[in-house]
C-alpha cells in the first residue's frame, strides 16, 4: 500500500508520543509567559505615553490661563516680572545654584505647588503664588503634575538654546540677584528689568556676584497700563483680552460690583482698599491671603490713585 504523504506523523513509541505532549505544553507556555510579559510591557509603555502626551495638554492649558501672564508665552519669561523656565540655564544650572539636591520634577512640582514666600532681596514685581490648594492656592495636585509635565516638556529644546546673547535661539533666561550663576557669566550680558526700572530703561548686568545694581529713579507716575503690567496684576486677573488670570475675581466686572462690595464704601474707596490693604475684606468664594499685601510700598499714593480710577473706567485703553 502506498504511505499517505503525512505518514510521517503517525508516532508509533508511547515514549515518543509523552515527549511531544509535554514540549507542545512548554511551548505554548512560553508563549503564554512572551505574551504575558514582554507584550503587555510594550502595551503598558504605549498607555503611559499617550496618558504622558494627555497629560502635557492639560498642563499647556493650565499654564496658559495661570502661569503665561507672569512668566511669558512660551515660558521663556518676562523683564522683571518672572523668569524664564523654557531656559537652558533653568534645565543645567538652576538647581545647582539653589543648592536643590532632588529632581527636576521635584523642583517644579515643589515650587509650583507652593510658591516663594517673599525673600530679603525682592527682584520681581511680585511673590511667585502659591498653586496648590493643599496650601490654598486653586489647583489640585494632579493639575500641578500636568503643568510640572508641561513645563519639563520644554527641556529638549531648551538643551538646544545658545549662551550667545544676539544667537537668534539664545538662552532667555534673566540672573537672580539673589542666586548667582555659576553659568558662564563674563561671556554672557544679560538685561534685566526690575519694577522700578522697567519704565526708564534696562539694567544691564555682565556678573549678578549676588548684589545687584542700583534701578535708576522711575521718573514721575508711572501710568496704569503700565503698574498693571509689572506689578504682575494680570497674573491673577482677569482683564480685558490682554490679562487672563484667574486666580483672583474677573475685573472686568469690577466697575460694576466696587460699590457694592463692603457696606459704606464707594467704589474708589474700595478698591483703593483692596489693593493697599486686601486683608480688610475677601471677597467670596476667593482664597484670603493671597493676593500680596505690599502692593502700598511699591507704588506710590499718586501712583495708586491712578490705577484704582483707571480700574473703575469702563473705557480704558491698554
Ligand atoms: C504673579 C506672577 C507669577 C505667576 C502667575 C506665576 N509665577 Fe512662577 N514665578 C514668579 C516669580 C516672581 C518667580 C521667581 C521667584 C523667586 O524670587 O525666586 C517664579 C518662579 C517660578 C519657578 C522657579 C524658577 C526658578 O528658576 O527657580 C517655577 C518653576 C515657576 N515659577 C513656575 C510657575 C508656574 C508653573 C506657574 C503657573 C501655575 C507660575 N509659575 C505662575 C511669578 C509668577
Ligand atoms: C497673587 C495673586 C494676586 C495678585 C498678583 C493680585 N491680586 Fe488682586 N486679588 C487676588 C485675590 C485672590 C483676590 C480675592 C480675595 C481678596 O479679596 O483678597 C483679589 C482681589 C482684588 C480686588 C477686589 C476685586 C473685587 O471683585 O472685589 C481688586 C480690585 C484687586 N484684587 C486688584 C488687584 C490689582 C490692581 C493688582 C496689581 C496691583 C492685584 N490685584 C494683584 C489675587 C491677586
Amino acid at each position: 500500500m502506498r504511505k499517505p504523504w503525512y505518514y510521517w506523523l503517525y508516532v508509533r513509541s508511547p515514549i515518543a508520543k509523552i515527549l511531544l505532549g509535554i514540549l507542545t505544553v512548554v511551548i505554548a507556555f512560553a508563549a503564554l509567559v512572551y505574551q504575558g510579559f514582554a507584550l503587555e510591557d510594550k502595551r503598558m509603555q504605549a498607555q503611559a505615553d499617550n496618558w504622558q502626551g494627555r497629560s502635557v495638554e492639560k498642563g499647556a492649558e493650565l499654564f496658559y490661563n495661570n502661569c503665561r501672564p507672569c512668566h511669558g508665552e512660551d515660558g521663556k519669561g518676562l523683564p522683571g516680572v518672572a523668569p524664564a523656565l523654557h531656559s537652558r540655564y533653568f534645565f543645567t544650572q538652576r538647581l545647582v545654584d539653589v543648592g536643590f539636591t532632588g529632581t527636576m520634577n521635584d523642583y517644579i512640582g515643589s515650587t509650583v505647588a507652593g510658591g516663594r514666600p517673599s525673600k530679603f532681596v525682592r527682584q520681581w514685581a511680585q511673590m511667585m503664588p502659591t498653586w496648590s490648594n493643599k496650601y490654598g492656592g486653586p489647583l489640585r495636585d494632579d493639575q500641578v503634575r500636568h503643568i510640572v509635565n508641561f513645563v519639563m516638556n520644554w527641556k529638549e529644546d531648551s538643551l538646544q538654546q545658545s549662551w550667545e546673547p544676539g544667537a537668534e535661539n539664545h538662552d532667555p533666561y534673566q540672573p537672580f540677584l539673589d542666586a548667582p550663576s555659576k553659568a558662564p557669566v563674563g561671556t554672557i550680558t544679560y538685561t534685566i528689568g526690575t519694577p522700578a526700572s522697567m519704565l526708564t530703561g534696562t539694567l544691564t548686568m555682565t556678573d549678578t556676584g549676588g548684589a545687584g545694581g542700583a534701578a535708576a529713579a522711575p521718573a514721575g507716575p508711572r501710568p496704569p497700563q503700565v503698574l498693571f503690567q509689572a506689578m504682575a496684576c494680570g497674573g491673577c486677573h482677569k482683564l480685558g483680552a490682554t490679562y487672563v488670570g484667574a486666580v483672583g475675581p474677573n475685573l472686568d466686572e469690577l466697575p460694576d460690583v466696587a460699590g457694592t462690595r463692603v457696606a459704606g464704601q464707594d467704589a474708589e474707596t474700595y478698591v483703593y482698599t483692596s489693593i493697599t490693604e486686601p486683608a480688610a475684606f475677601t471677597v467670596p468664594n476667593f482664597p484670603a491671603g493671597v493676593m500680596p499685601p505690599d502692593f502700598k510700598t511699591k507704588m506710590s499714593e499718586e501712583e495708586i490713585r491712578g490705577l484704582v480710577k483707571w480700574l473703575l473706567d469702563k473705557n480704558r485703553t491698554y
